[in-house]
């Protein structure tokens, strides 16, 4: 994929800056990069403070774009909500990427993993698209990317908490695409495939899955899609295996073959 051709409006529609929630690696990282690639000024969260601030570094070297980053825990929306109010500039673009999956069998999975699922993946988006919308209203223009999954399509076993977690992101991406369009906001739901970040790596330990994407072009290609549609599907073979699942399968046939795949999950 050519990384020059991205729309050289793209500053004007979602700038001046970007917050990515979850910037330091992997797929955030990504996404951080390729909005630096861009010339948006950039706000990046994370946990690990040391990880984030060299990915800072990094961008601001160059890109020559301002990047301001705070680590914070996302589980936590009150001290996240406070530093977003804090922040003193005008956020244009929300990326919210970061999630927790709790692998296994539901009836193995702590209650206290299931709660911070609902924190960092349902309860912290949510309640940022919130807060982020009233400004961009105001100024009439925006964008929002919410990262859900193909996991998220149907109930996906051993991976049920977080697979609902990620069909409530899609969902509230399609309801806010029509509701804040009329005010100049452009909102996505990603459902990516396969990515290949460390999250990845830690979960599928056998080799990765058909469709597998470098996470520098889901990326792009999400932020290119951006305007586009409601939904965003990166890779052939995803925007393929959606199309199975969810038209041509009944839904217990897509469980099942859901189940297939994550059955060596642990
Ligand atoms: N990877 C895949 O195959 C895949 C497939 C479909 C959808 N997705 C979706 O894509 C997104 C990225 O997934 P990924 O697992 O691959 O992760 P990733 O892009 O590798 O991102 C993890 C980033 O989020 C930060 N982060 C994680 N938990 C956080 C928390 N509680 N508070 C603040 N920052 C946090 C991490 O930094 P710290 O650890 O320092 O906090 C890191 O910067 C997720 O929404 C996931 O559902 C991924």
């Amino acid at each position: 994929m050519r990384y020059d051709k991205a729309d050289p409006l793209f500053r004007e529609k979602y700038g001046p800056y970007a917050l990515i929630a979850g910037a330091s690696y992997g797929l955030g990282g990504a996404f951080s990069e390729a909005l630096a690639r861009r010339g948006l000024g950039l706000v990046l969260l994370a946990r690990e403070k040391e990880r984030l601030e060299s990915t800072a570094r990094r961008l601001k070297e160059q890109y020559k774009v301002e990047v301001i980053c705070h680590a914070v825990d996302l589980a936590d929306y009150e001290k996240t909500k406070s530093l977003v109010t804090g922040l003193g500039v005008p956020v244009g673009l929300l990326v919210y990427n970061a999630a927790f999956a709790p692998i296994g069998l539901f009836e193995d999975i702590s209650e206290e993993q299931l709660a911070l699922a609902a924190a960092v993946n349902v309860k912290t988006p949510l309640l940022l698209a919130k807060l982020l919308a009233a400004p961009m209203i105001a100024r009439g223009r925006g964008g929002m990317v919410l990262m859900s999954s193909l996991a998220g399509a149907q109930g996906t076993p051993k991976l049920a908490a977080y697979a609902a977690t990620k069909a409530f992101n899609a969902i509230l991406a399609e309801g806010l695409w029509k509701e804040l369009k009329p005010h100049g906001i452009d909102v996505a739901g990603c459902r990516a495939g396969a990515v290949l970040t460390p999250g990845y790596r830690r979960a599928e330990k056998t080799k990765a899955a058909p469709g597998s994407l470098e996470a520098g072009e889901v990326a792009e290609r999400t932020l290119r899609a951006l305007g586009k549609g409601p939904l965003v599907i990166p890779g052939a073979v995803n925007k393929l295996a959606y199309f199975v699942m969810t038209r041509l399968l009944p839904r217990r046939g897509a469980i099942a073959l859901m189940s297939k795949n994550t059955g060596g999950l642990s």
